[in-house]
């Protein structure tokens, strides 16, 4: 398989990192690169970010600001229209606003900013405000189709599409199918007007990007590991052959997750949001956050 083919498969390709030396690196090795997603762990694993921590020197919440504004400011040009996706700071006591202040900022440090709201309803008042203002965002740590359909509701009339990010490997990580979740969004999204786009993110493995494809998730979001993988054995793609096997790192099978009939047309507070994974997940993020700050700045405002 060519690079020319896979820039003409349907699923936009994206690196899952925060370093823009790897962002050119990838880049160069397959020859594009749509775009990208960051994280609050992947920006306190930043070398630059790493190399302070080092040397003593813990950030301030500012400069913490300008490495990760330094950070995408570098990203942006080397990525195509999928764009580079940008995360709030959020705590279980961060408000609606305190997250949409945040959104709006970052939104002006690059021209190709998609503003990445956690999947609690906070996050999607948040997401809510920032589609009637025209700012694009991507619903992150989404581990369920209830919190999926919140997203299709709270975002329509959104100027671009929203997209929604299933973390598939924290799913696989604890013994579910995390691409039953990708499977079960794109069948539930194709009753709806298309306005939000499936990126499958938190891949383990290249069979997690090849039935992306298969599935036809509009984008998929990859460590550069896997893309290196990846090209290393010529892009592979999902042929009629392609068959997903649904098993863990030690090849025990992993248990379904059901699909759910759920009405798109229902207002977004009507569905149930809570997901065990989802509040570990903040909890992960504040944590990588606050392990580069310096001890009397404990948190972001
Ligand atoms: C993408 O937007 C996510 O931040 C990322 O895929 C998380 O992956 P992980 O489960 O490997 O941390």
């Amino acid at each position: 398989m060519s690079k020319d083919s896979v820039t003409r498969s349907a699923t936009k390709i994206l690196l899952d990192g925060g370093d823009p030396d790897e962002t050119r690196r990838i880049r160069d090795r397959l020859g594009f690169l749509d775009g990208q997603t960051t994280n609050p762990t992947y920006v306190a694993k930043n070398p630059e970010v790493q190399g302070r921590v080092a040397s003593g020197h813990k950030l301030t919440e500012k400069e913490q600001k300008e490495e990760y504004k330094s950070i995408v400011q570098r990203i942006s040009p080397l990525v195509g229209s999928a764009g580079v996706s940008i995360e709030v700071f959020a705590d279980f006591n961060t408000t609606a606003e305190q997250m949409l202040a945040q959104g709006e900022e970052m939104y002006g440090w690059i021209p190709n900013a998609y503003i990445k709201y956690p999947c609690i309803p906070e996050g999607l008042r948040a997401a809510r405000m920032s589609v009637e203002r025209s700012i694009r965002v991507n619903m992150t740590l989404c581990f369920s189709q209830e919190q999926a359909a919140a997203v299709y509701a709270a975002t329509k009339g959104t100027y671009e599409p929203a997209y929604v990010s299933p973390f598939v490997g924290r799913l696989d990580d604890r013994g579910e199918n995390g691409m039953d979740l990708v499977r079960s969004l794109k069948r539930m999204y194709a009753h709806g007007d298309g306005h939000v786009h499936v990126l499958t993110a938190s891949l383990r493995r290249l069979d997690h990007l090849v039935y992306a494809i298969a599935l036809g998730s509009e984008l998929v979001t990859s460590p550069a590991k896997i893309l290196e993988e990846w090209a290393a054995k010529d892009f592979p793609l999902p042929d009629a052959a392609f068959r997903y096997n649904a098993v863990d790192a030690k090849g025990k099978p992993l248990s379904p997750i059901p699909y759910k009939d759920l009405d798109l047309t229902a207002p977004w507070e009507s569905f149930n949001l809570k997901h065990e994974l989802t509040d570990l997940g903040i909890e992960r993020f504040v944590s990588d956050y606050k392990s580069t700050l310096a001890p009397a700045y404990p948190k972001a405002g």
